[in-house]
């Protein structure tokens, strides 16, 4: 199990019962060692993935999506059986850097075996990115420059989410963390716009933090390798160097499929 010390998570974000409470790394901990009452599977999706209730004491339920490592489709680019870890990667680097918005993700034994165990959003069904963007223009520069940060192979837009907290959610980030530049996403509305100065600052701040042994380091040396954390680096230095969002590149597909 990996342990999720120092990890802040927003817990306004989950639904129970008004007269009981939670705190946020109490949720995290519930994530990790509550009692798992139900299994079910969800029927879409390439991999194996299971919507699981999950009951902490005292008497706390939440929903959480689990993958399994024995769930995961092989695939050429990616290291066999490493998806879950990266769920757990992009969630870390998310809560280093303050947005956007990745459920709170834990890795832990399921009835599957290890997998990742992320907060179930409760979303409305019909929102998706093509629908959402031209009211969340600053969020999605978020989500945009997250995934180049974090080498997101597969931003579709059915996986940003409005919760209904009203917060935009982004869910499936098993395809990251390569480390060769394997961008693809359907947010290109930013090409050539600057990235805002508040985000800059949070990046040089992540940058400060991954050059020292921090827990933040600790955290990601669990999941990734040597050559990921370096390469994250890299694109880290890229992104500082010339704080601008990039164009399409021409010689390679950088949209997944399908787009939703
Ligand atoms: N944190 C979450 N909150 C709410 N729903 C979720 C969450 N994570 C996953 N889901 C739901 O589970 C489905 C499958 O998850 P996900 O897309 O991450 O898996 P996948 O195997 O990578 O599938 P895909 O082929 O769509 O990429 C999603 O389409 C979504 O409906
Ligand atoms: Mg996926």
């Amino acid at each position: 199990m990996i342990p999720c010390r120092g990890i802040l998570v927003d817990a306004r974000s989950i639904k129970y019962s008004k007269d009981e409470d939670l705190s946020e790394d109490g949720l995290l901990e519930l994530l990790i060692h509550g009692a798992i009452l139900s299994s079910e599977l969800i029927p879409w999706g390439s991999n194996y993935n299971f919507l699981l209730d999950i009951e902490g004491r005292p008497a706390v339920k939440v929903k959480a999506i689990y993958k399994p490592q024995a769930g995961e489709s092989p695939l050429i680019d990616f290291p066999i059986g490493t998806l879950y870890k990266r769920e757990y990667a992009t969630y870390v680097v998310s809560k280093a850097l303050g947005w956007p918005h990745v459920p709170p993700t834990v890795i832990r034994e399921g009835p599957h075996g290890i997998g990742s165990i992320q907060l179930f959003i409760d979303a409305y069904p019909q929102p998706n990115y093509f629908t959402l963007r031209d009211d969340h223009s600053e969020v999605f520069k978020q989500i945009a420059i997250f995934d180049i940060l974090i080498n997101n192979a597969d931003r579709k837009a059915g996986h940003c989410l409005l919760g209904r907290d009203n917060k935009i959610w982004i869910i499936d980030h098993g395809l990251t963390f390569n480390q060769i530049f394997n961008l693809r996403t359907v947010i290109w509305d930013f090409c050539g716009h600057p990235v805002p100065a508040p985000l800059v600052k949070n990046l040089e701040s992540l940058l400060k933090l991954l050059s020292i042994p921090s827990q933040l380091t600790e955290d990601l040396r669990q999941v990734l390798t040597e050559s990921e954390i370096k390469a994250l680096m890299r694109r880290l230095h890229l992104i500082l160097g010339n704080p601008v969002f990039p164009n399409h590149d021409p010689f390679r597909r950088d949209v997944p499929w399908p787009w939703l």
